[in-house]
């Protein structure tokens, strides 16, 4: 069965860029040009997904609206013989369907899963974490659902290597390698947010999962955890002792936008790798290095 659908949770309410995210949803600040959630809805769509599942809540209408039409912003274009930006924008909106289903507290990454189980039905389907980005020829979410193709169409949580002190961040993964593919593992357990001395691994997840359906029945089933909130991690540690799941060590830089430092830094790296917009950074870099006397 193609895996057609991805859900996207973008109910948080983004406190670490108060008070920019106090009127504009946290998915809408821009890396260069994009609104960060332009980048994961690309990555979905590259990846074969033709419908995307947004879990929202109260304040997020901006990002249905940016994937919608805009035909008063086309016509001022078209009349403005601005033929390219018209086009940019018109592909923008016909990027892909989106639906959304509204979750009403914040309960947690699980929970908020759970909320979009109507729309997704007995299906397969992916999940993308908005605020970590990942730049890779084969886009991240496509190198997991050919994982699961070639596994029986089992889940597969996407996961990179990550230094010691920092596995009370994440997801971690604990499994056994295939002998027949390096890089994937079939997974044992998985941990939410362990100190490096409870770590089983050094395998996080950025956010990248593709899951079957038995994970809702698994998150029905799950205790509140972490933070007190209802953990995705912990309904895929679940789902390991009933079904078999995978981890995949993705091939990607991952950039974290969901801190400060993380989005300084995807902003420059961004920039840096877009050929319109590298010299006016290493021009900038350049400038400031020697004016703050950095180098
Ligand atoms: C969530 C997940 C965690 C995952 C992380 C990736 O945590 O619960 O397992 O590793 O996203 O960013 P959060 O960062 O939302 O606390």
């Amino acid at each position: 069965m193609k895996i057609r659908k991805a859900v996207i949770p973008v109910a948080g309410k983004g406190t670490r860029f108060l008070p920019a995210t106090k009127q504009v949803p946290k998915e809408m600040l821009p890396i260069v040009n994009k609104p960060m959630i332009h980048y994961a809805v690309e990555e979905a769509v590259n990846s074969g997904i033709e419908e995307l599942i947004f879990v929202t809540s109260s304040g997020k209408e901006a990002i249905e609206n940016y994937f919608d039409r805009n035909q008063e912003l086309e016509a001022f274009l078209k009349k403005n013989n601005k033929i390219e930006m018209m086009e940019d924008i018109q592909r923008i909106g016909k990027m892909v369907e989106v639906v959304s289903v509204r979750q009403k507290e914040q309960l947690g990454l699980g929970h908020a899963i759970n909320c979009a189980r109507g729309l997704v039905g007995n299906e397969t389907f992916a999940v993308i974490l908005g605020d970590d980005l990942v730049l890779s020829d084969t886009p991240v979410t496509r190198q997991l659902i050919d994982v699961s193709e070639r596994n029986e169409a089992k889940s597969v949580i996407g996961v990179m290597e990550v230094p010691r002190e920092t596995t009370n961040k994440y997801g971690i993964v604990d499994g056994d390698f295939l002998k027949e593919d390096a890089k994937t593992l079939l997974m044992k357990q998985m941990v939410e947010k362990p100190s490096p001395e409870d770590a089983p691994t050094n395998l996080a997840t950025p956010g990248r999962y593709i899951l079957n359906k038995e994970i809702f029945d698994c998150l029905d089933e799950i205790p509140k955890g972490v933070g007190g909130e209802y953990q995705l991690t912990d309904a895929i540690n679940l789902l390991c002792s009933k079904d078999k799941v995978f981890a995949h060590i993705f091939t990607g830089d991952r950039f974290d936008t969901g801190s400060i430092a993380g989005y300084l830094n995807a902003t420059v790296e961004f920039a840096l790798r877009d050929k319109k917009t590298r010299k006016i950074m290493e021009e900038i870099i350049k400038e400031k290095m020697k004016s703050y006397n950095l180098g």
